[in-house]
């Protein structure tokens, strides 16, 4: 504790609660875009804070990423001891399979002695293929557990970057840039002002349904996702938890 309030960590902390007006933000020191092991500080923070917050049954939706990949590493089997169920929260192939949620959801299953459900949908479907798949009973089925998860983990990216690194269409590479896109979460991607600029058309989690999640944790740092951070929590629903870093904290704040 004093460590921490000598470095302005705690200060930081309540700064960022008030002004973004969440539930909870937990800042690691570092900047895990200079520091790779910051990432698993990361890791370690999500994963005290998912320990507090588990009831005896949970479902537990997750999306993909870096990030979530280095919470998976964290976690142990004890919290097996809790009857664990790990979900991604939307379709991911397309993603380097390393960061896709189904292969987050399977290690998070295998560190704690869980299980865990795969979702082998594209990350970016046509509407014509949404509406078929959703009729699928296995996705159907997934679906349903989707939307009664009671925790939902994710990453925030920023907004360039994961358009990048999703196969994005030229048109909508040139939309996400016209309309200043900073951040993107569950395939959304939003302005400064935090309004939704545009939407991968996705089968899973959506925006609204976070509203019946229990326990949200969002966990993103570095010093180049302050503004993709900021923008995202002005859309977040107010019960989110934030795990950042310092490097993205300190950033954050500058803008308040
Ligand atoms: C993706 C999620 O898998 O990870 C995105 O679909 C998120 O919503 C991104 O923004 C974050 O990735 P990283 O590697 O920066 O943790």
């Amino acid at each position: 504790r004093v460590m921490r309030d000598l470095t302005g960590i705690s200060t930081l902390e309540s700064r960022l609660k008030s002004e973004m007006g969440i539930a909870r933000v937990v800042v690691v020191p570092g900047d895990s875009d200079v520091s790779p092991w910051v990432k698993n500080e990361l890791g370690n923070a999500c994963a005290t804070s998912m320990k507090h917050r588990l009831s005896s049954d949970n479902i537990i939706a997750v999306t993909g990423g870096t990030t979530m990949a280095a919470v998976a590493e964290t976690l142990t089997p004890e919290f097996g001891e809790k009857n664990l169920l790990f979900v991604p929260a939307r379709g991911g192939l397309g993603e380097d399979v390393n960061n896709q949620a189904n292969t987050v959801c399977a290690i998070m299953a295998d560190k704690t002695n869980s299980r865990h459900r795969v979702f082998y949908v594209p990350d970016q479907v046509s509407s014509e293929i949404y509406e078929s798949f959703i009729k699928e009973p296995l996705i159907y089925e997934v679906l349903g557990l989707i939307k009664s998860a009671s925790m939902v983990l994710h990453g925030i990216g920023d907004a360039i970057t994961m358009a990048e690194r999703r196969s994005t269409s030229p048109e909508d590479m040139e939309k996400i840039i016209r309309r200043n896109a900073v951040g993107e979460a569950f395939g959304y991607y939003f302005n400064e002002a935090g309004e939704i600029v545009h939407k991968v058309l996705t089968i899973g989690l959506q925006l609204d349904d976070l509203t019946e999640v229990d326990t949200i944790i969002a966990v993103a740092g570095g010093a180049s996702k302050a503004k993709a951070i900021r923008a995202y929590m002005k859309q977040a629903p107010r019960s989110t938890i934030l795990i950042t870093d310092e490097g993205a904290a300190k950033n954050l704040v500058q803008g308040f």
